[in-house]
């Protein structure tokens, strides 16, 4: 089902698949236990393994932040040079760090996730191998997460995902119905695509029954992953929901930090943001039937977000009354 074996690894997939307490019948696909901390690495052995073959020197992304860390990682892994092209003032602290950790070359750009994408588009892609979610191979590794999830549970009710470039939603998508091919998923689940209220030109646009997006110029929401006004994979997308009888929904910022909180305490599952978006969804829709939220991105990604309370002591007199509290 894979068209080639990923030869440039790191030991992706095989992520935790936990029974959430939160809600029944909800199950959390914990893809931050990635290499990288992110699905970001399925797609991206495959399209590093293909760079490498097709003789590339040169990888090139745009990217919100962990396309970036994935893809400096994994060009490392192979002898190749990354250059990651990212919007200025809008990616996750650990993000960078792993881009520059991986000695990427990092370029900021003024603007938002878009403006780096069309930059790449528009004069990237001749110069170096582009790993973006347009490259075909990525979403035919990202696709495994289907895979795994029949592996773990059998064919779910329901597929939660964020969805940002909107890439993702419909690789998951192709690998169930490659299931659906081989007999093996009966029925097929409905694939629920979550975006951020503030950046939400598809859920916006599946509201009022369109059928293409209400794209955002000034996208804003504090899940940096998803912070993407214009989605360039947004047809694959509308076609995984449709098909699959799903939808689109949004979520705000509050709900994101109330689910991303939740799943922290309940499960000790720590994601990011963007990564909690799919439960917050999830849980704000109350699904019948099985339903498996992809949390896309490991919570050490972006730690500015969760706020700290430490209590300060200096002797045990003062530590006893603490823990007798
Ligand atoms: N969740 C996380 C943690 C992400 O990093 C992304 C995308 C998504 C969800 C959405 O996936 O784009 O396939 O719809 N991050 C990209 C990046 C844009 O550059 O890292 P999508």
């Amino acid at each position: 089902m894979l068209p080639l074996k990923s030869g440039v690894t790191i030991g992706e997939g095989r992520t935790p698949l936990v029974e959430s307490r939160l809600r029944r019948n909800l199950f959390v696909k914990f893809d931050g236990a990635n290499p990288t901390g992110s699905f970001k690495d399925r797609g991206m052995a495959l399209g590093v393994t293909v760079a490498k073959e097709a003789g590339a020197d040169k990888v090139i992304v745009a990217s919100t932040g962990n396309t970036a860390a994935s893809a400096a990682a994994y060009a490392a892994r192979a002898g190749l040079k990354a250059y990651v092209v990212l919007p200025k003032g809008n990616v996750a602290r650990g993000k960078l760090v792993q881009a520059a950790l991986h000695g990427a070359v990092i370029i900021a750009v003024d603007g938002y996730f878009d403006k780096a994408l069309e930059l790449v588009l528009d004069h990237g892609t001749k110069r170096a191998y582009p790993l973006n979610s347009f490259n075909p191979w990525r979403l035919e590794g990202q696709k495994t997460v289907a895979f795994e999830i029949y592996e773990e549970l059998g064919c779910p009710d329901n597929v939660v995902v964020p969805v940002g470039n909107a890439g993702n939603i419909y690789a998951i998508w192709k690998g169930f119905k490659e299931l659906g091919e081989l007999g093996l998923c009966p029925k097929l689940p409905r694939m629920i695509g979550v975006q951020a209220a503030g950046a939400a030109p598809l859920a916006r646009a599946w509201r009022e029954g369109l059928n293409s997006p209400l794209f955002v110029d000034s996208p804003k929401t504090i899940a940096s992953a998803i912070k993407i006004g214009r989605p360039i994979n947004w047809v694959k997308a509308f076609i995984a929901v449709r098909e699959s009888g799903g939808m689109f929904v949004e979520v705000d910022d509050g709900e994101i930090l109330r689910a991303q909180a939740a799943l922290a305490r309940a499960d000790g599952l720590g994601v990011e943001p963007a990564g909690a978006a799919s439960v917050a969804g999830a849980l704000a829709l109350d699904l019948p039937g099985i339903t498996v939220a992809i949390a896309t991105g490991h919570a050490l990604k972006d730690p500015d977000v969760v706020e700290v309370k430490t209590i300060s002591i200096s002797s045990q007199e003062e530590l006893i009354p603490l823990l007798e509290r």
